[in-house]
């Protein structure tokens, strides 16, 4: 029996690409391996602003993942843009400022409609409301910790989402 193909892209965007939507894309695809669905999806990452674009991940970030067992990977920030709403099946913002720039940028009312809140797949963040992974880049490696674990409950909930999904593909 042959393997289904990619039949699903999806891109995790914050502000600058080289703290939280790195470190969501390195969860998720650990997550999606481990659910057999790595074939199935892929995951790639970018930031709403141009500042750091070419930038490895903040040194921090690549720290946190690593001292939790994620594999390291090479990664340089991009940018957002317009035309990848063509691309992708769905956006996960990072937090709602990045979900107002996304939507903004959206050439289309209905292109607006694949972008999300990461944290919403998270059934207990989705009942408080508190659905921002906040930005940890002028704190201390306790905020990158502290992103770790709303990501990681996150990309649970997503995972369990997409198998149903992708199911009859
Ligand atoms: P990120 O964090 O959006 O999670 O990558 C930030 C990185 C850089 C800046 C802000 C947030 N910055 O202002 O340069």
């Amino acid at each position: 029996m042959t393997q289904p193909t990619v039949t699903y892209r999806i891109c995790v965007v914050c502000l600058g690409n080289i703290c939280r939507s790195p470190m969501a894309a390195v969860v998720l695809r650990h997550r999606l391996d481990k659910a057999g669905l790595a074939h199935q999806v892929t995951v790639d990452s970018a930031g709403t602003g141009s500042w750091h674009v070419g930038q490895p991940a903040d040194p921090r970030a690549v720290a946190t993942l690593r001292e939790h067992g994620y594999p390291d990977n090479d990664h340089q920030a991009r940018q957002f843009s317009a035309d990848w709403f063509d691309t992708y099946d769905l956006i996960l913002a990072m937090d709602s400022h990045n979900l107002a720039d996304l939507r903004e940028l959206a050439p289309t009312q209905a292109a607006g409609h694949s972008v999300a809140l990461l944290r919403s797949y998270d059934e207990v963040s989705f009942a408080s409301g508190e659905l921002d992974v906040p930005d940890p880049y002028y704190g201390g490696a306790g905020g990158f910790r502290h992103i770790l674990d709303h990501i990681e409950r996150a990309a649970d909930g997503l995972v369990e989402a997409l198998r149903e999904e992708l199911r009859d593909r």
